[in-house]
């Protein structure tokens, strides 16, 4: 790339910049970052030295301006979620072809890391793209434990960080930060909004049914939450461990719970199982499931007709029949060969995030306040409906209650219009 900046063209002449910068990074290796791609402020902080600078040490410092932005794409590539990182990932990349290639005029350079859906090498991962690969925004990523690792770095470092799928209520909410914003959902929304889809269904005794890891406990709290409002109670979670697919333990036990309906958290090739288990075990027409829409987006292809008639609840639903998202829809389709679904959604937007920050900088990285204020206050047209996001930095946003008819989760109603996640914790509310 003719543009990008080299570690000896910045290095040798310019100790100004590389004082300035040494002094307000937080860790070494992310000072020897900035030392090699110097930002805009740092340039005009060092331009007062410039004019005693020799000709060709100028003209390199104004080059750096047009550096390539250095995005890190950290999402699971294996694994049960490897399909909701490869959708997040190709609708990124369709909303920056779609702008041109540049986001504020500025390149971008992506660097994909496979973080596996492995929350033990969450904070090496982070700290990879952080301090070795030296990005300048993390993407990432699905997993809510993974998440959970890369908190921590991006709050020392101040790296921006967009949160394309985990739904970690501590992203947004105990450990919530400027430089932290999510494009997805936090765990608590949809599953609200599913407690309360079968609370207004008519159902009073309930139980559910999930993973053991932060998604899955979080989404049993929410479900609970929704279904107590409207006057239902939960009287057992039954969990495995994640990413295990052996259901039968819990299948088992929910016949003889005395419950008149069953609420879910599964995705990707786990959900898959546990769908075709459920109806295999002949739960399907005796217990209704209503699994938060993660259970059946992405997946029906794999479903096929065992899915049919099941009600879900998200933030993204098939026949939303909206001029974005129709040209959204037919977008996503000729770039990756697949229908779109919630996870494209939300690469897509996190896509527009940054593309509504660094278009109100005009490209200058640097200015991070400015950034950050542009970020948090975007009023986004998202395929998913309108979209803001809270004081936390989460989106606002309608859950739709669906139903699976002819391999489609068609939208069948509001569920909760405009919902915001409390932010329980977050010091910016
Ligand atoms: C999570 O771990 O937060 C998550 C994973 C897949 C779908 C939804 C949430």
């Amino acid at each position: 790339m003719s543009d990008e900046i080299k570690a000896d063209e910045i290095t040798a002449d310019k100790p100004t910049v590389a004082a300035k910068v040494a002094s307000t990074a937080v860790s070494p290796a992310r000072s020897a970052a900035k030392l090699l791609r110097p930002s805009r402020r740092a340039v005009l902080t060092g331009l007062g030295a410039a004019a005693t600078l020799p000709l060709f040490g100028r003209f390199n410092i104004v080059r750096a301006q047009g550096a390539p932005l250095k995005v890190g794409l950290m999402l699971p590539y294996s694994g049960t979620f490897a399909q909701l990182g490869e959708n997040i990932t190709s609708a990124f990349e369709l909303l920056i072809a779609q702008k041109g290639g540049t986001l504020g005029g500025r390149a971008l350079e992506i660097i994909k890391l496979d973080d596996e859906s492995n929350p033990a090498k969450g904070p090496e991962n982070m700290k990879r793209l952080v301090d070795r690969d030296m990005v300048d925004v993390v993407v990432g990523t699905v997993h809510s434990g993974v998440l959970m690792g890369m908190l921590q770095v991006a709050r020392e470092s101040g790296t921006l960080l967009i949160i394309p799928n985990a739904g970690a209520g501590a992203a947004t909410g105990a450990q919530c930060a400027p430089n932290i914003f999510r494009s997805s959902f936090s765990n608590w929304q949809p599953a609200y909004g599913c407690g309360r889809i079968a609370a207004d269904a008519g159902y009073k005794k309930l139980a559910y049914v999930t993973w053991d890891y932060a998604a899955g406990k979080e989404s049993a709290a929410g479900f609970e939450e929704g279904a107590k409002e409207k006057g239902a109670e939960v009287v057992q979670v039954l969990t495995v461990p994640f990413p295990e697919t052996n259901f039968q333990p819990i299948l088992a036990q929910l016949p003889g719970l005395g419950v008149d309906a069953v609420g879910a958290f599964y995705a990707g090739g786990g959900a898959v199982q546990f769908i075709k288990d459920y109806a295999a075990a002949g739960l399907k027409d005796k217990l209704p499931l209503i699994a938060s829409g993660f259970a059946t987006d992405g997946t029906l292809g794999a479903l096929g007709s065992v899915a049919d008639g099941l009600v879900t609840g998200l933030h993204y639903a098939d026949g939303l029949d909206t001029p974005t998202d129709n040209a959204f829809r037919a977008a996503f389709k000729e770039k990756a060969g697949r229908e779109a679904d919630v996870y494209a959604v939300q690469g897509y937007d996190a896509g527009q995030l940054l593309a509504a920050g660094l278009e109100a900088v005009q490209g200058d990285f640097d200015e991070t306040d400015a950034l950050h204020k542009a970020i948090a206050g975007a009023k986004l047209d998202s395929p998913r409906g309108p979209m803001t996001l809270s004081p936390s930095h989460n989106p606002v946003h309608n859950i739709y209650r669906r139903v699976v008819k002819n391999g489609m989760n068609v939208v069948d109603g509001v569920a909760v219009e405009a919902l915001a996640d409390p932010g329980v914790g977050c010091s910016m509310t």
